[in-house]
């Protein structure tokens, strides 16, 4: 098999090919230290600051447009066959972008570590929409932190943005050339070797699930939004790494039927995208899911496989029948997500499998009756303390199905079967809600951390279902 010893990728319009312990840097470590564009702050290293935002393209994307991503986090392989653009890359022949220039004239540049952050996050806003409201400036900022002055002259810079006079960043590069310098590596799987450490990605399901047959430990590396933290905080991720990022079936996104396909390499932005009209209470839950740069690398996949109980997917995930799609050595095999989670980060996954995808119904619109909440510490950029999913299918008033699931209440995020059948073929009143709330309180196990206690998230659980059946029946 022909491989490369090398990942490559155009920042600010150039080719680089990268090799050796450089691949395994994070992004910014690699602008900064190495091809010396310190623009690139790091000050959190955790995702959450926004300090070190880029704009990132993946080549032969279906989408043309470059989103924002946090490149403390992503590991440096992983920007294999993509575009980049940092803060240095938005200027040319010397003249601001049109956000820069803003910024200066509304006094938005604050202090030097956050500032270019700020930019390229507003940069990524007008290259994806034209129709800015302030509302909109605050949703594309909620991945940027400022702990100086605030956000207000921030939001009056964008607000002043001459829209007309903002050309596509695609339009500032010889974009064709570029397509040209990566395609001869497209279908050339990766294996970089640096003493114990080695990172492989193939460019088939076949040779994936050998190499994992080969090195069962070998760890998956999607959006890298939790791994890469982990990374950061000095957990070593392993010795074998490896990315399905050249597989093209890993960015399958479909409606089939009453399900949607969801491959692993689809990130989170594009599924809410997707999901909007057909299934818009998953779609519009997805808004406070992290940050628009999490969101723009971070996997459904991902999240799932991190195996944390409060995942914020996992609980509609459960009441919307989802299946695993898995691959390995004697090829597919589909799993329940009920069976698939067997315990804390414990799943029916064999040595030589990983996940392709996942797949999961859409609940009829009419018929069915769908609250799915997050309560956590702030209303944005925050883990969850309690998350749940009510998807309830009623006719005449009788509920002839009812799907409940909570997250962060045990070591796995739980379908509630027992309360389901005590609810189905019955009309919701007060008595039963209260009989319901009885037998909520007695399957939940949750337990007391930095984010609740134990008796703050039991209330909480009850006090949703009973807002669900408050707002819903
Ligand atoms: C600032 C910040 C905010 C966040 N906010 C939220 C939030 O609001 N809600 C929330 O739920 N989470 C949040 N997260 C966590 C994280 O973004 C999500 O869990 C995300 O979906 C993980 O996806 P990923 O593609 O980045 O996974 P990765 O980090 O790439 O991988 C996660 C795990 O899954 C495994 N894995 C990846 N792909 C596969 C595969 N194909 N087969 C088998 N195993 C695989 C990896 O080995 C790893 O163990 C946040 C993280 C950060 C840094
Ligand atoms: S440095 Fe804070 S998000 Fe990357
Ligand atoms: S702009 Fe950096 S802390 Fe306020």
């Amino acid at each position: 098999m022909k491989v490369r010893d090398y990942i490559v990728l155009t920042i600010n319009g150039n080719v680089h090919k990268i090799s050796g312990e450089q691949a395994f840097m994070p992004f910014s470590s690699l602008l900064r230290y190495e091809i010396g564009l310190t623009g690139t702050k790091v000050v959190c290293a955790e995702g959450d600051c926004g300090a070190c935002t880029i704009l990132y393209r993946r080549h032969s994307a279906d989408a043309d447009k470059f989103v924002s991503i946090n490149s403390c986090i992503s590991t440096s392989f992983l920007m294999d066959m993509s575009h980049v653009i940092s803060v240095e890359g938005l200027a040319k022949q010397n003249q601001l972008s049109e956000v820069q220039d803003s910024m200066i004239r509304n006094f938005g540049g604050q202090c030097g570590f956050c500032t270019p952050g700020f930019v390229m996050a507003l940069s990524s806003m007008y290259e994806n929409t034209k129709t800015i409201t302030e509302q909109k400036v605050k949703n594309y900022l909620t991945g940027n932190l400022c702990r100086c002055t605030g956000y207000q002259p921030i939001i009056n810079a964008a607000m002043a943005v001459d829209t007309k006079k903002v050309a596509p960043l695609k339009s500032c590069y010889n974009y064709e050339k570029l397509t040209k310098d990566l395609e001869s590596d497209q279908f050339v799987p990766i294996k970089i070797t640096v003493g114990e450490k080695e990172f492989f990605a193939p460019t088939t399901l076949a040779q994936a699930a050998e190499y994992k047959k080969k090195h069962p430990n070998v760890r998956l590396f999607s959006g890298a939004t939790d791994i890469g933290v982990q990374i950061n905080k000095g957990r070593n991720p392993g010795a074998n790494l490896m990315s399905l990022h050249l597989i093209p079936e890993m960015y399958a996104l479909k409606h089939d039927g009453d399900q949607i396909v969801v491959g692993a390499r689809v990130n989170l932005n594009t599924l809410q995208k997707f999901l909007e009209g057909k299934s818009p209470k998953f779609a519009e839950f997805l808004n406070i899911f992290a940050s628009p740069q999490i969101k723009n690398a971070a996997t459904l996949v991902g999240n799932l496989a991190n195996g944390s109980p409060i995942a914020d997917t996992t609980p509609y995930l459960l009441t919307a029948d989802a299946i695993v799609e898995l691959f390995g050595s004697s090829g597919t095999r589909s799993v329940a997500l009920t069976d698939f989670i067997k315990g804390y980060k414990s799943f029916d996954l064999k040595d030589d499998e990983f996940i392709t995808g996942i797949r999961f119904k859409i609940p009829n619109a009419s018929s069915s009756k769908i609250g799915l909440f997050k309560v956590s510490q702030r209303r944005d950029l925050d883990i969850s303390c309690v998350n749940s999913s009510f998807v309830f299918q009623t006719q005449n008033n009788k509920i002839e199905k009812a799907k409940i699931a909570y997250g962060g209440v045990g070591p796995k995020a739980l379908r509630l079967f027992d309360v389901e059948k005590v609810l189905e073929g019955q009309e919701m009143t007060p008595a039963l809600a209260s009989k319901a709330k009885q037998m909520i309180a007695t399957t939940i196990t949750p337990i007391s951390d930095m984010r609740g206690s134990a008796e703050f998230r039991s209330q909480i659980c009850l006090d949703l279902f009973e807002r669900f059946v408050q707002e819903n029946f």
